[in-house]
């Protein structure tokens, strides 16, 4: 048997409902903050990730997956959403058409990490990105759009988490204060760190196995060194978020696993004890250099993205199911070939209709047809023998009111209709009105 490669898995039929639940209410919260949708390719040119060699996150330096195509270009599997729709941003020139693309998109990502529950191989994001604002209103906007998302999934104990990284000039201030500091314990970090030292110190406040260590403790903060430009950025950001009501929680050493980032970055975490490490479902920030850095004019950016698998998983374990039954609006029970073809055709009518119908292909016996009716949750059953096929006549249940009647076969349609005009509450029919 061929199985799945390691770290990916199936979305089953059974499953698929909960994901488009999901899908429409992310849709719908993009609608309401205005982002509009972009969709970009799977796959990039290896240099879209790869940018620069002194890029130390894992992200790129560990976990993409690199290949050559057929004519020997160097090819990435996207590993995040960022970078791809800053280049769709940059080649297709959406600063032209407006100063600010507030843009959104869902779809699968590529991480070569070592699976675990909440953490797989081809595993799919949400994200957002705001395109040409500098605004630290627009920073808190993306946070509100993302606490929004997780108060209308019912989630509860979630955090944000938040810091600010300065511009380039606190950090630059900030990196050989830290650098002085680190090299003082040179023997005590990880050999990761010790790398992270020499190209991207910052990086060593976000080491899971340094973070615990004595000398950790004391590092220099960056909120001490940052500019008064960068503070004032900060600080508008977080009375935009008082204002707004949104909680949050100041950790001085977040620093983001992502090396494209400055001024403020975030975290959405849930408390969840079957999560583990994997408790970040959302997580973000301004990157104002990277639009440029990728050969495009200087324009800032802001943006965020979620793990769909984590916001199902916490989604599932507050008890929320998103994975109601689906429901059918006719079910079709024939006894005999003719009956068989005339439902065919009937529900044929029916779904260019709108409604939606199914019926047996397997010559299932009249008790079988019964129970895939009541399996597909079908609001009608209709049932053809030989009499009423005879004399053009159908039998009709409607399975929400237990009422039957016989009806012309020409009438199917329009009785269905007529009906759920009235089932108001019903969310096949309601589908169907929308
Ligand atoms: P990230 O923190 O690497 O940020 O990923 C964002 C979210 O994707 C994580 O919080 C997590 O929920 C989910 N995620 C990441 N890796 C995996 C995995 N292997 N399996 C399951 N879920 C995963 C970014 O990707 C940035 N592009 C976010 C951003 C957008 N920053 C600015 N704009």
């Amino acid at each position: 048997m061929i199985t799945k490669p390691k770290g990916t898995y199936d979305i089953l039929p059974k499953e698929s409902q909960s994901w488009h639940k999901l899908e429409d209410t992310i849709r719908k919260i993009c609608h309401l903050y205005n982002y509009k949708e972009i969709r970009t390719p799977i796959f990039e040119s290896y240099s879209v990730f790869h940018r620069n060699a002194t890029d130390t996150s894992d992200m790129v330096t560990k976990e993409t997956y690199d290949f050559e195509d057929r004519s020997k270009r160097l090819i990435t599997l996207r590993p995040e959403g960022t970078a791809g729709v800053a280049r769709a941003f940059i080649e297709n020139k959406l600063y032209v058409e407006d100063p600010l693309s507030k843009l959104f998109y869902m779809g699968p990502m590529f991480r070569y990490e070592r699976p675990q529950k909440g953490r797989n191989r081809q595993f799919h994001q949400f994200g957002v990105e705001a395109l040409g604002s500098s605004s630290p209103l627009i920073d808190a906007e993306v946070i509100a759009l993302g606490t929004s998302l997780i108060r209308s999934l019912g989630l509860k104990g979630v955090k944000v988490k938040i810091n600010s990284l300065g511009d380039e000039e606190s950090r630059a201030r900030y990196k050989s204060v830290l650098v002085e500091y680190f090299n003082n314990y040179k023997e005590q970090l990880c050999e990761d760190c010790l790398v992270r030292l020499e190209k991207n110190p910052l990086r060593i406040l976000d080491c899971k196995v340094c973070r615990n260590k004595g000398f950790f403790q004391n590092a220099p903060k960056i909120k001490d060194y940052l500019n008064e430009d960068s503070k004032k950025h900060f600080q508008l950001v977080t009375a935009a978020l008082d204002k707004m009501q949104i909680p949050y929680e100041i950790d001085d050493n977040l620093v983001r696993g992502l090396d494209y980032y400055s001024h403020t970055v975030f975290e959405i975490e849930v408390d969840i004890e079957e999560f583990g490490a994997q408790n970040v479902i959302g997580a973000g920030g301004r990157y104002d250099g990277l639009i440029e850095e990728m050969g495009g004019p200087k324009i800032p950016g802001v943006g965020m993205a979620f793990g769909l698998e984590r916001l199902l998983l916490a989604t599932n374990l507050a008890g929320k199911d998103l994975n109601k039954k689906e429901a059918i609006h006719i079910y079709f029970i024939a006894l005999g070939e003719k009956a068989h073809e005339e439902c065919l055709a009937i529900a044929n009518v029916c779904r260019i209709g709108g409604l939606s119908c199914d019926l047996d292909y397997l010559n299932k016996s009249l008790k079988g047809q019964f129970k895939d009716a009541d399996k597909h949750n079908a609001l009608f059953t209709c049932i053809l023998g030989d009499n009423e096929l005879e004399q053009f006549k159908i039998n009709i249940k409607d399975n929400t009111t237990d009422e039957q009647q016989t009806i012309s076969l020409y009438e199917v349609y329009p009785y269905v209709i007529n009906k759920i005009q009235s089932h108001s509450a019903c969310s096949t029919c309601k589908d169907r009105k929308e």
